[in-house]
């Protein structure tokens, strides 16, 4: 993720705040995490106390040269509005949603997964910033640039810039095998390959006089065009905002025509078996 002392990481569900710690006491930038089960946040608040504490004791100690960053770690629900300007103020982003836990398993009454959540933030957050998944989050999987060029241009469709058509770009890397580090079973640890897919937000104009299809002045926020091929919007290359605000919080959004593009890079969803936290945002 190449993560400097000058970026703001957060990690998004980040459990007992591990990966929080990590980067601001290894990397020294700010980090920030938000953590909806009430356990593990107090835990990760205790191992915020006690690393700073001990960072605290060796601060006149020769051989201790490590400058922290400041760790903020926030109980709540990363799809809470309160929380939506702080979260993208970052940008290096880390999502551990191994085994698709924030896909369709997580939606709330109106469909909305947390995955789709976090993209809409992630299409907010400023460009060159950074998201790291544990699982493909399937909406952007469908908006990823090269995607979206390879459709438009299927269909015989123009696109003016490719800036235009999509907020960011996606790469798939292998980590290798999980050498049963993490195990919350007796039968022993996950021995699977391990990916991580590598979002990454683009530069992209600021606005677009062809635009009949939203009033588009995305202040450096995420866009995009659609590209069904009988779509009137998509013809006339239209920008559309990425995300959009709901009562509910901030959501991935649609092209008016309601088309959701099938990505070739796609994975089969998932029959959703249980609420993952049970929220309800209806
Ligand atoms: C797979 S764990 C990852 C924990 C941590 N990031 C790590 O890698 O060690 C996902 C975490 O997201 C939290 N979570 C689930 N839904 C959430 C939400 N809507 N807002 C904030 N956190 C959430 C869960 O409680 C859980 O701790
Ligand atoms: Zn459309």
């Amino acid at each position: 993720m190449q993560i400097g002392k000058y970026h703001i990481f957060v990690d998004l569900g980040h459990g007992i705040g591990n990966a929080c710690l990590q980067a601001s006491y290894t990397l020294g930038c700010k980090s920030n995490g938000i953590e909806l089960v009430d356990a593990r946040f107090y835990a990760s608040e205790a191992f915020r106390r006690c690393f700073a504490k001990v960072a605290a004791e060796k601060k006149n100690d020769p051989n201790w040269n490590h400058t922290a960053g400041p760790v903020d770690l926030k109980h709540g629900r990363l799809e809470d509005p309160a929380f939506r300007e702080w979260l993208t103020s970052a940008d290096r982003v880390f999502v551990n949603n191994y085994n698709d836990v924030f896909g369709s398993r997580s939606a709330c009454k109106s469909g909305v997964t947390i995955d789709s959540r976090i993209a809409a933030l992630f299409a907010e957050m400023k460009p060159g910033s950074v998201l790291a998944t544990m699982h493909p989050i399937a909406d952007l999987l469908k908006r990823d640039q090269d995607e979206v060029l390879e459709l438009r241009e299927k269909y015989g469709m123009d696109t003016p810039s490719p800036d235009l058509a999509s907020f960011f770009k996606c790469e798939k890397i292998e980590l290798g095998p999980a050498n049963e580090t993490v195990s919350w079973s007796q039968s022993g640890g996950n021995t699977e390959t391990i990916w991580v897919w590598k979002y990454t937000r683009l530069e992209q104009p600021s606005g677009s006089k062809n635009n009949n299809n939203n009033n588009n002045n995305n202040n450096g926020k995420g866009i995009f065009l659609c590209s069904y091929k009988d779509c009137e919007h998509a013809r006339a290359a239209a920008p559309i905002p990425a995300a959009i605000i709901e009562d509910s919080g901030l959501r991935l959004r649609q092209c008016k025509c309601n088309y959701a593009a099938i990505s070739t890079r796609g994975r089969k969803n998932r029959k959703p078996s249980r609420r993952y936290a049970g929220f309800d945002c209806s």
